[in-house]
């Protein structure tokens, strides 16, 4: 149990290992105040390192956050170059000041999209941050669950032409292992802000048998205690995994 989360609630939580967050909301929340779009984003951005920070501090393993889809590329041109800046500029500064944190970064998606500036950034971040043993943040970015899909059915079909593997030894074991998160465990809950009760093409295989928390909260204004309320909802599932 730990402590930061039990002020105030009755019961022992469960801490999830694996959160994943979809944080949508940040066009509304920008509209509501009369602001463009690219300000949503902006706040979203400050609020997305709150959040990274927090969940590293109550002991969350791993965090993956939706922060850029394979269709969000559709957008305007304005608001996917303020998108692409917020991005770089996290980077630049987990690069500097994020060095103390325990956090070990990794971007799911086709990196191969971006710019060679942003590039070059994500690679660099996640060769500084691969020894770290804290919480692994998986920032989703140009990413894509059927893509990934199909990727990880390309490099299976690789192994099996080159002799590597026969077709009927491949199990879900593998196939897992072939996602963009490779070894890592599959996410216990998901969060999505904004109110839509749709995954929109995030973790569609990963996905199978986690606890969704769906809430009306706009991104920007998503705070730490609901990631403390999303964990007490998760705390009282009854998870079967198709068993009874
Ligand atoms: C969905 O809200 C949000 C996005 C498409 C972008 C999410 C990106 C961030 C929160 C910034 C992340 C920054 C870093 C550094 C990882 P929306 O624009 O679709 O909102 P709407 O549904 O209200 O229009």
């Amino acid at each position: 149990m730990i402590p930061i989360l039990k002020k105030n609630r009755k019961k022992e939580l469960i801490l999830p290992k694996h959160i994943a967050i979809i944080m949508d909301g940040n066009g509304r929340w920008a509209k509501k105040k009369a602001l463009p779009r690219t300000a949503g984003h902006t706040f979203g951005a400050s609020n997305f390192k709150t959040i990274a920070k927090y969940c590293s501090k109550i002991g969350v393993k791993y965090l993956t956050v939706y922060a850029f889809s394979t269709e969000n590329w559709k957008r305007p041109e304005e608001e996917v170059n303020s998108l692409m800046l917020l991005f770089k500029e996290y980077l630049k500064e987990a690069l500097s000041d994020f060095q103390d944190e325990n956090i070990r970064v990794k971007v799911l998606g086709d990196k191969s999209a971006f710019s060679e500036e942003l590039q070059e950034l994500i690679l660099n971040v996640e060769e500084a941050s691969k020894n770290k043993d804290g919480m692994v943040l998986n920032i989703a970015m140009n990413y894509g669950a059927r893509s990934e899909i199909i990727r990880a059915v390309k490099l299976l079909v690789n192994e099996v032409q080159s002799g590597n593997i026969s077709i009927d030894s491949i199990t879900e074991e593998m196939f897992s292992k072939k996602m963009y998160t490779e070894d890592q465990p599959d996410p216990d809950l998901i969060i999505r802000t904004g109110g839509e009760y749709r995954l929109s093409n995030f973790l569609l295989w990963q996905s199978a048998y986690s606890e969704y928390v769906i809430l009306n909260v706009l991104w920007p204004d998503f705070k730490t205690k609901d990631i403390d309320d999303a964990i007490e909802k998760y705390s009282n599932r009854n998870r079967r995994f198709g068993g009874i």
